[in-house]
């Protein structure tokens, strides 16, 4: 039995390896979807992992230090400065989360992207925010400094398919009272799919399916073993009782 129990304990730990891989990350979501706002702005920062049944409590780290947040909503209700950086959560059966960076700027005016990466045929979407949402007439959005569309009433922008040349560095200005305000600009990159494919698959190789493999493989290793080395003692105990019984048999 004791031949049994190395190959068993390890069996145990690797399933618990297993497990603690599996563990998947919490998510971190903004609403709404910004990543940069204004000072005053209320954004919410909400928590997607699993909680064990006894235990709804969520845990925020903002700039790396834990806070006193345990909901699984954290509210900015009046964004400040202070309030850029990185947050990360995590729920009783959640690993942490990747971080999510939050930028609080001071200004009239704002572009608000979705994403600063696009995929070459996904559209590109812009908004003029302006502070406190104060009315904004006459809003123009430039791309590399050539204004690309006019709107009276301030409305999004949106390239229904993003093509390579629409990468570059966009703006908004518009009239806010009496005063002629621009926003600063936001480097937008339009990349093609499979070229973002490969460099995605390139930083993050399939390390699951790799284990996978090797634990197989060795299962399989330690399976073997076990079946010849039970063989042996099986066919070493018959030969035992052969010369007993043979034994037996003599007189
Ligand atoms: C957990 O659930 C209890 C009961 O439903 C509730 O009173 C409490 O506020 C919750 N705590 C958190 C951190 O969500
Ligand atoms: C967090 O980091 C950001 C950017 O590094 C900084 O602007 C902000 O003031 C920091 N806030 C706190 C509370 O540490
Ligand atoms: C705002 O100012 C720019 C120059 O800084 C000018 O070209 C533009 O016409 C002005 N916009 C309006 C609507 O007056």
């Amino acid at each position: 039995m004791w031949q049994l129990l190395p190959p068993a304990a390890w069996l145990l730990l690797v399933s618990a390896d297993i497990r603690a891989a599996d563990l998947s990350k919490a998510v971190v979501h903004l609403d709404p979807e910004w990543d940069r706002v204004l000072k005053n702005d209320r954004v919410t920062l909400k928590c997607q992992g699993t909680y064990p049944v006894e235990d709804n409590s969520t845990k925020w780290w903002h700039n790396g230090t834990l806070t006193s947040k345990q909901t699984s909503s954290y509210l900015i209700a009046d964004a400040q400065v202070e309030d850029s950086g990185e947050y990360n959560c995590q729920t009783g059966l959640s690993a942490p989360s990747d971080p999510v960076k939050l930028e609080v700027h001071e200004g009239w005016l704002l572009l608000q992207t979705p994403q600063r990466v696009v995929n070459a045929g996904e559209p590109i979407q812009l908004k003029c925010h302006s502070w406190k949402k104060i009315p904004v007439v006459k809003v123009q959005y430039f791309h590399n400094g050539r204004g690309k569309k006019y709107f009276h009433h301030n409305s999004d922008f949106r390239i229904p398919k993003a093509q390579l040349e629409h990468s570059g560095s966009y703006f908004c200005r518009g009239i806010i009272g009496t005063k002629n305000e621009s926003s600063e600009s936001v480097q937008i990159t339009v990349v093609q799919d499979l070229e973002s494919l490969q460099t995605v698959s390139s930083f993050f190789p399939p390390w699951h399916q790799i284990a996978f493999c090797l634990v197989m493989g060795l299962l399989f290793a330690v399976d073997t073993g076990l079946y010849f080395s039970v063989q042996r003692n099986l066919r070493s105990s018959e030969e035992w009782r052969d010369g007993k019984v043979t034994w037996s048999k003599g007189p």
